[in-house]
């Protein structure tokens, strides 16, 4: 039950959907919030930190994810050939996203030639500075792909309540509990 079949999710790929799920939304609030902050804020240091911090996990949560895509079935969409080909290109725009979103972060953090603490635990080194206005670039890239992504995540939302309310599929269901799977059993 922990990993993936043709048709259904395992406990592996549920539990990091819904953490990075949730950390998504976190760090889109919390990045949205640290704009609005002054230097003379008591967040203004700590807010960009916590968002680093949860930026690289979120990282390092979805590059073993996609390693866990790649070894592990992944179960077929539901619903009619356009609902099939809308579920694998979202999936996989929301994939391209997330990476670009947080690269980008990446090199603005870093376009100072300073690493990124990681809850003051480990740091990250700085290993691209070189690029022309790398912080801005960075920052407008950032911005940009962001709000795509939470857009995008919204609509895919949608879509989820759509095959489950109105189509009355497995699909929210299989993304929430594993379920042992009649035609491949592990
Ligand atoms: C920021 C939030 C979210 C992100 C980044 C995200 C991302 C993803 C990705 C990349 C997949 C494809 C998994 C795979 O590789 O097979 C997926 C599947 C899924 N997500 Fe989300 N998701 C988010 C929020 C939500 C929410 C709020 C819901 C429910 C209301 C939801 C329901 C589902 C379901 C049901 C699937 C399985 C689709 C299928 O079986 O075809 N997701 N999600
Ligand atoms: C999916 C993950 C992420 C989301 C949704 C996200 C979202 C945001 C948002 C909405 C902002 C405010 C708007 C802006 O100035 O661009 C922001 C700012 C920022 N983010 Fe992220 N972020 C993510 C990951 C990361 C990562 C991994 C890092 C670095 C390790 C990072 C570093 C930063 C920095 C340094 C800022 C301040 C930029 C500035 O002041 O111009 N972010 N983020």
């Amino acid at each position: 039950m922990l990993k993936n079949t043709t048709n259904s999710y395992g406990w592996i790929a549920i539990v990091i959907h819904w953490l990075s799920a949730l950390m998504v939304i976190g760090l889109f609030a919390l990045g949205y919030w640290m704009l609005t902050l002054g230097y003379y804020d008591s967040w203004y240091r700590l807010g960009p930190w916590w968002h680093k911090s949860f930026g690289i996990t979120l990282l390092a949560l979805t590059v073993i994810r996609l390693l866990w895509k790649f070894f592990n079935a992944t179960p077929k969409p539901l619903g009619t050939h356009f609902d099939q080909v809308g579920a694998r290109v979202g999936h996989a725009l929301i994939y391209a996203l997330l990476l670009v979103t947080m690269v980008s972060g990446y090199l603005i953090s870093t376009a100072d030639g300073r690493g990124i603490s990681v809850f003051d635990w480990f740091e990250i080194p700085a290993l691209i500075t070189s690029i022309p206005q790398q912080e801005d670039i960075a920052g407008a890239v950032h911005w940009y792909t962001a709000l795509a992504l939470v857009i995008l995540a919204a609509g895919h939302a949608l879509a989820a309540l759509k095959h489950h309310f109105v189509n009355k599929d497995s699909t929210l269901t299989r993304m929430l509990v594993a379920k042992r799977n009649q035609s491949n059993n592990d």
